[in-house]
């Protein structure tokens, strides 16, 4: 069962370190979000498995690392200059600022809200009678194109000159390197490029904790073909496959809990002949998870050789005289969004036999931010030390994360352990050193496992093979 609300969650994941409330002991800033320590390797390791799945297990994928500053002339060239809004209204009321579209959302819904146009905003929301949020008027103005680039100047001097935007995708780095790929790395197509970066969006709206913010991660891939050769429905519905399985097979997010959605023609970006989209159930609604797959045809490519003036054809290696832009297809997911989903998906509350509701994040393994916690079941020294020892040597043993956790009875720390998604927990007791035979043999311990509660005695000569993946 998902969690039963955003809030629990947000509740939870402060609690227990795993997101905290951005530059907080200032008061926050609105919507950021810091990663605290199991957000981070919750974090870390779905982007690890996205790199092992996308570019390291495949031939045909390389990585990339671009910067988020870049020139201004490849925001025009791609189109986000003049396309990259949204619309912008004001309650006339209390001048409050709000995303026209999202307003409508919950009376015409998703889909008819994307694509209305701009100037039908004011009067769907007038039809609909929409009141604002914050004071209730239903006096709006017209809508507005709001660009959701943020900008900033480089260097010393705060002139038009000077002025950069922060990336909103990071696609745009992977189609200038194309040419520096090709020439640098005997690719030969189909090939793809991924990339894992930060890019910024200054969204109207933002909220629903991590879901929308200014500042996220995206995880995206350009794979390029040549048209002629590759039938493009053929290879949008195989990344919309893998899109799809790396959410349930990888992530271990619940099928149940997602749907695609393939957008309306006049919802699609400027650039795309075709896009589906992975959604959630999130406690708020279904919601974009990531883009499974967008056709961007040649158009990002062609743009940018006609802007920087640069040759960006592919030449046929089978036919040398045969030069051509090729095309590509993107999926593109976003890194917090998959965050968020994976611990909804994850919270699970149970009852247990004597009555008590106990948390327990049933996290993938291979995402769990702890692989195993070492627990001495006092603070007996010679179960301390003992319980060091075996601390040392797993962690000197394996690659896996262990926690090391003394603080408390055993029932709140396993409790604990339950609610940050510790898939494994070693139990160090008395009959480990030899102390109580009935506790166990010397040289046990007990494993417990988080989903079944099952305990396991086992030998430390054989731990470590046991807690292997
Ligand atoms: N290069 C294509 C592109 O950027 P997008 O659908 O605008 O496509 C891709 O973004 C993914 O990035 C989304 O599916 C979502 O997961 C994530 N994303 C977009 N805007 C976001 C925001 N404001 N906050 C968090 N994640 C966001």
């Amino acid at each position: 069962m998902p969690a039963p609300s955003l809030d629990s969650l947000v509740s939870l994941c402060k609690r227990r370190g795993f997101i905290f409330p951005g530059s907080e002991i200032y008061g926050g800033l609105a919507n950021t979000w810091d990663y605290g320590p199991l957000g981070a390797e919750l974090k870390n390791r779905v982007k690890s498995l996205w790199w092992e799945t996308f570019i390291h297990k495949r031939p045909d994928m390389v990585g990339l690392d671009a910067s988020i500053l870049m020139n201004p002339k490849v925001w025009v060239a791609s189109g986000h200059v003049s396309s990259f809004s949204d619309p912008l209204v004001d309650c006339k009321k209390c001048r409050q600022r709000f995303r026209g579209d999202k307003l409508l959302e919950p009376k015409i819904g998703v889909e008819a809200a994307a694509i209305l146009k701009l100037d039908q905003v004011h009067k769907m929301l007038t039809a609909e009678k929409i009141a604002c949020p914050n004071c209730g008027a239903r006096d709006w103005t017209e809508a507005k194109k709001f660009n959701l680039m943020f900008k900033t100047h480089q260097g010393v001097v705060e002139d038009e000159a000077a002025m950069v935007y922060l990336r909103p995708e990071t696609a745009q780095g992977i189609f200038v390197n194309f040419k520096s790929i090709v020439d640098t790395m005997r690719m030969r197509l189909p090939f793809g490029v991924g990339q894992i970066g930060k890019a910024f969006r200054n969204e109207i709206t933002p909220g629903n904790f991590t879901f929308r913010t200014r500042e996220f991660e995206q995880m995206e891939i350009e794979y390029f073909f040549d048209p002629e050769r590759t039938e493009w429905k053929k290879l949008f519905e195989e990344w919309k496959k893998m899109s799809w399985s790396f959410m349930t097979d990888k992530i271990g997010i619940d099928a149940k809990n997602l749907r695609l959605r393939d957008h309306e023609k006049d919802e699609l970006s400027h650039y795309s002949k075709g896009t589906t989209d992975i959604e959630y159930q999130f406690p708020f609604g279904w919601g974009e998870l990531a883009a499974a797959v967008a056709y961007r045809t040649d158009f990002d490519l062609m743009q940018h050789e006609k802007v920087s003036g640069q040759d960006l054809n592919y030449t046929d290696p089978d036919d040398p005289g045969r030069k051509f832009i090729p095309h590509v297809m993107e999926p593109s997911y976003g890194t917090d969004r998959i965050v968020l989903a994976a611990l909804l998906d994850a919270y699970t509350e149970e009852k247990l036999e004597n009555g008590e509701t106990r948390v327990v994040m049933k996290l993938k393994p291979e995402i769990a931010p702890i692989d195993v916690a070492i627990l001495p079941l006092s603070k007996k020294e010679n179960l301390i030390s003992k319980a060091q020892e075996l601390y040392k040597k797993v962690v000197q043993e394996t690659n896996l994360v262990v926690d090391f956790d003394i603080t408390g009875s055993i029932g709140k720390r396993y409790r604990r352990q339950d609610e940050i998604g510790t898939p494994k927990c070693i139990t160090v007791d008395f009959g480990t050193i030899g102390e109580d035979e009935k506790q166990g043999v010397k040289d046990t311990v007990t494993i417990r496992d988080r989903n079944s509660l099952k305990q396991e005695r086992v030998s430390i000569h054989e731990l470590i093979q046991k807690l292997r993946p």
